[in-house]
């Protein structure tokens, strides 16, 4: 990741300066830029739109345009900060310097760096090295020649908020990276190993790996039925962060660690199968918040807690049908096995029960109805309405966006089984979201929950804003916040 710090006083040399200029301020009226700027601007049409810059290569300025000031947010400073890291980077600089625009702040410093961190990932773990040195790829500008970043006028404090800002995207680069990975580099051993590996020497943490024998001691008896049709044996991956202090909540957040969805016996069709790789994003999400909370030394405990397995259609695949018994003693029928993630989840809830936390957060790709009913762009956050109505409003702050689902008695019908307590699907094509936390609910005791179906934004075909195509990392972001705010 690049360099982003405060500017120090010493003008950093053979770069370019960039200045963020709002649509209803004037570019000739700012102190040390030539007028032909802003004459040159003025002529090519350029006022300080949103998401448009102008260059002018004699003075080498880049001026960014940040649309009407009465209209700016932080996702606004993020945008910026995209916008001027990509151009540094297409004009071939080492160095740049960017200036403010008048009264802002460090929040606003944390969203243009965090803009720039964000939205300058790219998966590369699987690129192979160039063969020969081509002429073409010699000449393209390559995200190491741009080096540094220091930003001018963003008020005091802006050094720690820049601090925890790189931790904070580093994690969610993390959670990019391990969703975007192969499901071959990702089966459950690897990944726990992973994990392990990642949070050697972290103050406070530490890693409990239950492979297959402890998980069956256990018992947790629905990792163990979506894990019948795999070769791997599944893992169940415990990360504890204990605060030096008194933590002032404990806190259990669980995940979907589903390293590849085939669907199992209720196969999926083979395009709906392709992005499949995802489906643990909520595993990493909620490992990578543990991780993160140790860097930054946050004064809450954290247990994460997830659950992995692939969903295979082997021999001795779980058939539908098949009815499990958890360890609350409620019995569960499976009538799709490609609603595996509620399956799983429900172990790792009971898990998180056990450890009497204060409150539980779940986060899981759960169902492609969350994408009918929400989009891409929106999570679907379900349970305890004072939890689903802070998340709505950090999301606004954040640039993640939550919306409640309700979660009406009535419906509870919807996974009533004939034969067992509950099953594994609801009425068909109703209310798909809403089905798969009730059969959550089924495992949870504490009042403070609530469920996340990330389904939609955990994994984009396209980019948006700071997040680029396949995994996204969010919400780590909004949750970070959150646990913050404890
Ligand atoms: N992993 C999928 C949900 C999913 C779909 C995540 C699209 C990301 C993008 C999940 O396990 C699943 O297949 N759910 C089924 C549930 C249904 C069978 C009740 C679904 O949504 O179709
Ligand atoms: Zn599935
Ligand atoms: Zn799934």
């Amino acid at each position: 990741m690049i360099e982003i710090v405060p500017f120090s006083g010493s003008a950093p040399k053979s770069g370019l300066h960039v200045i963020l200029l709002y649509e209803d301020s004037r570019l000739d009226a700012h102190p040390g830029l030539a007028a032909s700027v802003s004459t040159a601007a003025k002529a090519d049409g350029f006022k300080g739109q949103k998401d448009k810059s102008f260059y002018d290569p004699i003075s080498r300025h880049l001026v960014v345009g940040m649309g009407k000031s009465k209209d700016a947010t932080l996702e606004s400073f993020r945008r910026a900060g995209l916008l001027a890291a990509r151009r540094s980077l297409d004009l071939n600089v080492e160095r740049v310097l960017l200036s403010a625009p008048a009264g802002s702040d460090k929040d606003q410093a944390g969203a243009l760096a965090e803009g720039a961190w964000l939205g300058l990932y790219k998966y590369t773990e699987a690129k192979g090295k160039p063969a020969s040195k081509d002429k073409d790829a010699e000449a393209k500008p390559k995200e190491a020649e741009f080096k540094l970043l220091c930003l001018e006028g963003f008020g005091r404090g802006s050094a720690e908020v820049l601090k925890e800002k790189r931790l904070v995207c580093e994690a969610v680069n993390l959670v990019r990276d391990l969703v975007n990975r192969a499901p071959g580099e990702k089966f459950p051993a690897k990944y726990a190993r992973d994990i392990q590996a990642l949070a050697k020497g972290l103050p406070g943490v530490s890693v409990k790996v239950l492979d297959k024998k402890a998980i069956q001691a256990w018992p947790m008896a629905g990792l163990l039925a979506v894990n019948q049709g795999s070769l791997h044996p599944p893992v169940f991956i415990h990360l504890h962060y204990k605060p030096k202090g008194r933590a002032r909540k404990r806190v259990a957040l669980v995940g979907k660690g589903v390293t590849f969805d085939s669907g199992g016996l209720s196969l999926k069709p083979a395009g709906s199968m392709l992005d499949m790789k995802c489906d643990m994003a909520g595993s990493a999400t909620v490992l990578a918040l543990g991780l993160l909370a140790a860097k930054l030394g946050l004064p809450v405990e954290i247990h994460a807690c997830a659950p992995v397995t692939e969903n295979l259609p082997g021999a001795d695949a779980i058939k539908i049908g098949d009815i499990i018994r958890y360890k609350n003693g409620k019995t569960a029928e499976m009538l799709n096995t490609d609603a595996e993630g509620r399956v799983i989840l429900a172990d790792g809830l009971l898990y998180a029960e056990s450890l009497k936390p204060d409150l539980i957060l779940d986060f899981a790709t759960l169902t492609g109805a969350a994408i009918a009913a929400l989009g891409m762009n929106i999570t679907a956050v379900l349970g305890d309405d004072r939890i689903c109505e802070r998340f709505k409003a950090l999301g606004e702050r954040s640039g993640e966006a939550f919306w409640q689902l309700p979660l009406p008695d009535s419906y509870h019908a919807h996974i009533e089984s004939k034969v067992a307590d509950i099953k594994n699907v609801g009425n068909s094509g109703e209310a798909g979201t809403m089905a798969g936390a009730f059969y959550l609910k089924e495992f949870v005791t504490t009042k403070a929950w609530a469920h996340f179906d990330i389904a939609g934004p955990a994994f984009l075909k396209s980019e948006d804003g700071v997040h680029p195509a396949g995994g996204t990392g969010i919400p780590l972001r909004t949750v970070l916040e959150y646990l913050k705010g404890l």
